[in-house]
């Protein structure tokens, strides 16, 4: 019993320091094609919607997973805002609203790389608060994939369980101690792929860590 208890108050004292919530289940969007937590190689990506490196890395690590299948690879990608990105929080934001319209997060992925030069700073400079939230509906309002009424995700994206769900994926990418995007773990150790990476590079990658 006395074991017990000091598990207890262990738990309790590092829920206390921890200061992240704990998710009601594992974070980030598994991707579709791939979603196999059982699967050896589990990739994780952290990515900032509205940053440009992020779309530039999406392409070719896109192409190189669909050489792979479901036995082999699992692959999740988690929103990671940076604080120089003006809307990356926003857009990390219609991801958990698309999850929750029941719509695939990466069909959301997908449209803010298609379009988001328009939410970078000088796009968006004379623009009011409400008329970037118009914005990113209307890119969910036209998102192949997604098809979400503009107002709807306008809402969605402002309600309170949306902004609660994005922090708490935030402060586990802080955790993580992920500082920059995108940022990928390979069955959590942490390696330096980037927008430079190409499909050959990503499949050789893969290969030698399902070769091991
Ligand atoms: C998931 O991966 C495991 C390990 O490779 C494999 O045994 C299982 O069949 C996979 N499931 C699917 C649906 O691919
Ligand atoms: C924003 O407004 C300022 C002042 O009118 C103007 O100089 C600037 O070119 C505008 N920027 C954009 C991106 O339209």
């Amino acid at each position: 019993m006395l074991g017990i208890a000091a598990v207890v108050a262990a738990a309790l004292a590092a829920t206390a320091v921890a200061q992240v919530p704990v998710p009601a289940r594992p974070d980030g969007y598994r991707y579709m094609p791939l979603p196999n937590r059982s699967a050896p190689l589990q990739l994780h990506g952290y990515f900032d919607l509205t940053c440009p490196d992020c779309k530039d890395t999406w392409g070719p690590l896109k192409a190189a997973l669909a050489e792979f299948n479901s036995a082999q690879i699992g692959f999740t990608m988690h929103t990671f805002s940076l604080a120089n990105h003006r809307y990356g929080f926003t857009a990390a934001s219609g991801a958990h609203a698309a999850e929750n319209a029941h719509k695939d997060p990466f069909a959301w992925m997908e449209a803010m790389f298609a379009n988001q030069d328009k939410f970078w700073d000088e796009p968006t400079d004379n623009l009011t608060g409400t008329q970037v939230f118009e914005l990113f509906g209307q890119v969910a309002e036209d998102a192949p994939g997604l098809r979400i009424p503009k107002d709807e995700f306008v809402a969605a994206l402002k309600s309170r369980p949306v902004n609660l769900a994005t922090r708490t994926t935030w402060k586990l990418g802080c955790a993580n101690a992920v500082s920059s995007t995108p940022t990928f773990f390979a069955n959590g150790a942490r390696f330096a792929a980037d927008d430079t990476w190409t499909k050959a590079q990503w499949v050789q990658f893969f290969n030698q860590v399902l070769s091991q």
